[in-house]
């Protein structure tokens, strides 16, 4: 009787979730791919649990669910409950860096808000480079010529108001840098001067951190084929570094395909689910276009994990799977993906 009572207590409920990556499954540019707000809403119907995990990145987990939301924009997309806790972006992770850096002077790299990100998560000394750069325009020559005087000293006024005269201890790249040249400049500036850019460089053990929170080279957007994203700037980063100190760049990486990720968002499907009355979640279809990326990280994150590759992104062979990271399904579209989940055909 006591292991029927053990049996009943502990009854457990589980459920499978998803995990929808953005660019290329719901969206290209400004636009949605077709399909994308039916199938969000088939799955809130049919209760199953799902969140967004994007390598994309730069403004606050709400701006973003509100991006995403008025690009799905229909009467339908109405219906639709998301709160900003269904968005996990490449750098929400980053909060973890909190017990180490919270009020260390960072350098932020990344164009939109990632600056004022950083500062929101609570790094309460984080610097944006373009406002390093205002306070030395002449640290990078080429952009110098494009900004204005009185931009100029309002941010050295903010700089010096805020105490900021001190070493950087490390540089977060949480966006694809607005100002390429000019980002790579700066970056390599604080990496190679131990923090103080200015000052000479030494040419020896990195002192500063770096933390880059989305590794693909590739993303899929508005145009017709793939374009360039912060992966870029990370290998001409490393190439740099390596022909100016002959040795290889200490980073940490965060966004997919990395395991911290994988982990991080675990942990909100988990909470998403126990809302919605489940107690456990038994298996995660992550949905992406990217193999390197969504297709990699999901076959990596353990065994809850289920990769599920579409066809509106950046794969598009007419072969059935990826050679080089084969998922376990691959489908269409975001459509064919929610059909099969619902219909049990996966
Ligand atoms: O810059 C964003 C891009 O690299 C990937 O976005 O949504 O496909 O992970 P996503
Ligand atoms: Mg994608």
């Amino acid at each position: 009787i006591s292991s029927l009572m053990c049996k009943r207590t502990f009854k457990t409920n589980g459920c499978r979730a998803v995990l929808f990556d953005i660019d290329g499954v719901l969206i290209r540019g400004k636009k949605k791919i077709k399909g994308a707000t039916e199938s969000l809403i088939r799955l809130q119907e049919a209760r199953i649990p799902f969140a967004f995990l994007t390598n994309g990145g730069g403004v606050l987990e709400s701006v973003k669910t509100k991006q995403l939301m008025d690009i799905l924009n229909e009467e339908q997309a109405k219906k639709i409950e998301l709160s900003p806790e269904h968005m996990i972006l490449s750098h929400s992770p980053m909060k973890a860096l909190l017990d180490k850096h919270r009020g260390d002077k960072i350098l932020i790299i990344g164009d939109h808000d990632s600056a004022k990100v950083a500062r929101e998560y609570g790094f309460t000394n984080a610097v944006g480079v373009k406002d390093f750069f205002h306070q030395n325009p002449h640290i990078h020559a080429k952009s110098a010529n494009k900004v204005k005087m009185s931009t100029i000293e309002q941010s050295v006024k903010e700089y010096e108001e805020n105490n900021l005269t001190q070493p950087f201890k490390a540089v977060f790249v949480m966006h694809d840098p607005e100002d390429f040249g000019r980002d790579l400049q700066i970056c390599m500036d604080v990496l190679l001067s131990r923090g103080s850019p200015g000052s000479p460089f030494h040419l020896d053990d990195q002192e500063v951190d770096l933390y880059m929170s989305n590794p693909d080279l590739l993303y899929s957007g508005t145009y017709s084929t793939p374009r360039f994203g912060q992966g870029l700037f990370k290998l001409c980063l490393q190439s740099v570094y390596k022909e100016m100190n002959k040795r290889d760049l200490r980073l940490n990486q965060f966004g997919k395909p990395e395991k911290v990720t994988y982990e991080f968002a675990e942990k909100k499907l988990e909470k998403i689910a126990s809302e919605l009355g489940y107690n456990k979640v038994d298996v995660i279809y992550a949905v992406g276009d990217n193999p390197a990326a969504d297709v990699r990280g999901a076959n990596n994150a353990g065994h809850h994990y289920q990769s599920v590759l579409v066809r509106t992104g950046v794969f598009s062979s007419p072969e059935s799977n990826d050679r080089a990271d084969p998922a376990k399904h691959v489908v269409q579209d975001v459509n064919e993906f929610v059909d099969k989940l619902i219909n049990k055909g996966l």
